[in-house]
């Protein structure tokens, strides 16, 4: 994906997208450790730095993974993550700091992210888990066009699902 791709203005704010880097690591972690963000995950813990560190290595050399830095007005405000979940299937996750949240964009950022997935991953469907309680998040999946699936989902989750066109 070519770095700076247009999602959308909403209101005169411009998203775009771009891959993440090793440049990165220092922004991801301090986002994954953001109590917002520890509050949301299905662990609920903090990441130390080594481990941090190994896992974006491996997760950016692997080429069945799609990791996406959003820029809003320039600024980083978020990540959307693709990866493997079945044969042609690939599982998303996405959050958006909270600044930058609760402004529509996040459904456009998903819907632009999962047409580069379709596209890079070759994945035919993309697979979400979202918290039951999470309503905002339920609603933003529903506007990128996902639909309830009959997937199994992790307990407290419900599964969505957007095909390839
Ligand atoms: C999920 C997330 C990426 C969505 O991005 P966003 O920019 O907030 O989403 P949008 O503004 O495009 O859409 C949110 C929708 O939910 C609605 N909404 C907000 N709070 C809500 C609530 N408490 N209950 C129901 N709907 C709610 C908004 O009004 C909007 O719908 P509308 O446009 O029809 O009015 C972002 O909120 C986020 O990062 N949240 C924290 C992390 C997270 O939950 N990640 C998802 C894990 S699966």
């Amino acid at each position: 994906m070519d770095e700076g791709t247009l999602t959308r203005e909403v209101e005169g704010t411009t998203a775009t997208m771009r891959r993440a880097s090793v440049s990165d690591a220092e922004l991801l972690h301090q986002w994954r450790n953001d109590p917002a963000i520890v509050s949301l995950s299905t662990s609920q813990r903090l990441v130390g730095w080594e481990e941090h560190r190994t896992w974006l290595e491996r997760t950016l050399a692997d080429p069945q993974v799609l990791l996406l830095i959003v820029l809003v007005d320039g600024q980083p405000a978020g990540q959307v993550r693709f990866q493997p979940e079945a044969e042609s299937s690939s599982n998303v996750s996405i959050y958006l700091m909270p600044p930058f949240a609760d402004r529509g964009l996040g459904s456009l950022v998903l819907r632009s992210a999962c047409r580069l997935a379709f596209e890079q991953l070759g994945s035919r469907r993309i697979v979400a888990f979202i918290r039951s309680d999470n309503a905002r998040s339920l609603r933003a999946f529903v506007k990128a066009g996902f639909r309830r699936a009959k997937h199994s989902a992790p307990p407290a989750h419900d599964a969505f699902e957007l095909e390839r066109e």
